[in-house]
């Protein structure tokens, strides 16, 4: 505000400019508290002055406009590679309705359906599927599905005139029978704050398919049963 030092407080601004010779004042004062003119330390000086030289290399790398440098596309990369990784365990899977039944009942595969859910579908059906501007997706209700197999081919075509994107040529058949296994396994789970219903209550999804080969799990069983002659095992198929 005030220019001159020696305007205001005059005596005062002198005691101390006395003892601190190096340090001048600027001049300023505010309700008699004045301002001294210290130069910046020169840590503080460096460390801008390095981060203004840091930025031209880091922008040009990272925002130059090559392919796979962002923290994003990495990202992106490494949940391919594990996706792919997983994958090579069951192979190309079909795109059918019997697939989808399997895989609804394959917790740990659901995992990998909840992925390609939280990638691609969260934004318009709700982080847990409750529905924002597609349909809630935990009731009892649906628009266009009628039966399990119908969950695919919505997937595959889309819907509602295209409000429902098409994700036959976005996703691989695995990432469309997984996510279609997934968005199943929502059926009947609360969602906080679900859309109303839409469309019409339909029949409850089919039993799981009883499996001859899924002795996988239960293979440590195996060995139990011949130790101790319980059948107990036999009938308790209850999966979730
Ligand atoms: C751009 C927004 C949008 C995205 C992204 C989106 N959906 Fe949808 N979805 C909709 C809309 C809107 C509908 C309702 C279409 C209609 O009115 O018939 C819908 C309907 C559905 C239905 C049928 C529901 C019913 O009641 O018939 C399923 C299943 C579904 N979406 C699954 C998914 C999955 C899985 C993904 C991610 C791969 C996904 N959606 C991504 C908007 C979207």
């Amino acid at each position: 505000m005030d220019n001159n030092p020696q305007n205001q407080d005059g005596v005062q601004q002198e005691s101390i400019v006395g003892q601190i010779p190096d340090d001048p004042l600027t001049g300023h004062s505010y309700d008699g508290i004045q301002e001294f003119d210290n130069p910046l330390p020169g840590w503080w000086k460096w460390m801008f002055i390095g981060s203004i030289f840091f930025a031209f290399p880091y922008a040009a790398f990272y925002h130059g406009g090559a392919e796979g440098r962002t923290v994003v596309e990495r990202y992106d990369k490494a949940m391919a590679e594990n996706l792919r990784l997983q994958f090579a365990e069951i192979g190309e899977l079909k795109l059918d309705r019997e697939t989808v039944v399997k895989f609804l009942y394959k917790p740990a595969w659901l995992r990998v359906g909840q992925s390609v859910f939280k990638t691609h579908c969260v934004s318009c059906h709700g982080s847990d599927g409750g529905g924002l501007v597609g349909p809630n997706l935990t009731d009892e209700s649906y628009k266009n599905v009628k039966d399990i197999g119908d969950i695919l081919t919505v997937l595959q075509n889309g819907a509602g005139g295209g409000a429902m994107p098409a994700w036959k040529t976005r996703l691989s058949p695995n990432e469309l029978v997984l996510a279609a296994s997934y968005v199943a396994s929502l059926r009947g789970v609360e969602s906080a704050n679900g859309k109303t219903a839409e469309g019409r209550v339909i029949a409850p999804w089919p039993e799981p398919p009883a499996e001859s080969e899924d002795a996988g799990s239960e293979s440590e069983d195996a060995s139990s049963e011949t130790k101790d002659d319980s059948v107990a095992s036999e009938p308790d198929k209850a999966s979730t």
